[in-house]
């Protein structure tokens, strides 16, 4: 359980994130290696949740290998061995990199999130609720909590550093960036959720909504970059389990939330940092969803050192 710990790899770090830590390899690279921290309504745990940072990078990895509307993307190797070839002077720290980091070409980041719902919920069903909208535009009336909505609506929203990210229209993105970069936008990311909602339901998940993020590279191509279609970026719901009308069960964080809830209910904790302390049993099933779901979608085995 090296994860909650910064990775101290021998490279310069240029952030640290909610989940990963982003080092600069030169100007054109960067490596990403993600953490096993989990939040859970906006607190982020203490224990680490092992595997969690694994599964993120290489369902990541396996969706940019996949799908045909992920390219061109950042991602150049995500094998540890093949990282460790390009940078041999991270030979000594294969443990800290053991299936949880990606080199990547280095981009300017849009600074606005790509997100794509197929599904209402979270901020969406509360948005179609009080103004009958989703992201601005008017859906048929009469839909109920976790109702599909088809086809799927782009919804982007500002890139917060701190604090919450806050939804904006289609218009602003276009204000923001021009029509042609902000079309460009809403194009790959209806066409890759349009893919991988074919491609997960298949294998008995329904993709509620998920968040893309694109960058420029040196030669302003738009590349895919950062995470895409985990369980942290997306919803992910158990198809034979979705019955519409309400919240559904969430894959990965249930056990943690369904936890919090009850201490919440008899009033031992109060919903914000510091959080509680997690019982072995809840991050261990943790642990076990998230690697369930990384078999469901892939059908392989995770690398994990
Ligand atoms: N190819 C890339 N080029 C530049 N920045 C990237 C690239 N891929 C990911 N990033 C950035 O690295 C960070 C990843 O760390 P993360 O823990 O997800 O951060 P956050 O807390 O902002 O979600 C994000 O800020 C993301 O925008
Ligand atoms: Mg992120």
């Amino acid at each position: 359980m090296t994860a909650a710990a910064p990775a101290a790899l021998p490279l310069p770090l240029l952030r640290r994130g909610k989940v990963r830590d982003v080092y600069v390899v030169d100007d054109r690279r960067l490596l990403l290696v993600a953490s096993d921290r989990l939040s859970a309504f906006d607190v982020v745990m203490r224990e680490p949740v092992p595997d969690k940072g694994a599964v993120l990078t290489q369902i990541s990895a396996f969706w940019f290998r996949t799908l045909r509307a992920a390219s061109p993307h950042h991602c150049l190797a995500s094998d540890t061995e093949a990282i460790v070839a390009a940078m041999p002077a991270l030979a000594a720290h294969r443990d800290a990199l053991a299936g949880r980091a990606m080199l990547v070409v280095r981009t300017e980041p849009v600074l606005f999130e790509c997100v794509v719902r197929g599904y209402l919920a979270g901020s969406a069903w509360k948005e179609y609720r009080t103004a009958g909208t989703l992201a601005g535009e008017r859906l048929p009336p009469g839909l109920a909590e976790s109702d599909r909505c088809a086809p799927a609506i782009f919804s982007p929203a500002t890139k917060a550093d701190v604090g919450h990210d806050e939804n904006v229209s289609f218009t602003r993105v276009e204000q923001g960036l021009g029509p042609t970069l902000a079309a460009e936008l809403r194009a790959r990311s209806l066409a890759l959720y349009t893919e991988a909602l074919a491609f997960a339901r298949e294998r008995g998940i329904i993709i509620a909504d998920t968040k893309f993020e694109f960058g420029l590279d040196g030669n302003r191509r738009l590349l895919v970059i950062d995470e895409v279609l985990t369980p942290d970026s997306s919803r992910f719901w158990p198809a034979d389990r979705y019955r519409p009308g309400g919240p559904q069960p969430s894959f990965d964080k249930q056990p943690v939330r369904d936890y919090l809830d009850a201490l919440r209910a008899r009033g031992a904790w109060n919903g914000e940092a510091p959080p509680p302390p997690l019982p072995d049993e809840v991050v261990r099933s943790t642990t076990e969803r998230y690697r369930e779901i990384f078999r469901r979608l892939t059908g392989a085995a995770l690398e994990v050192r």
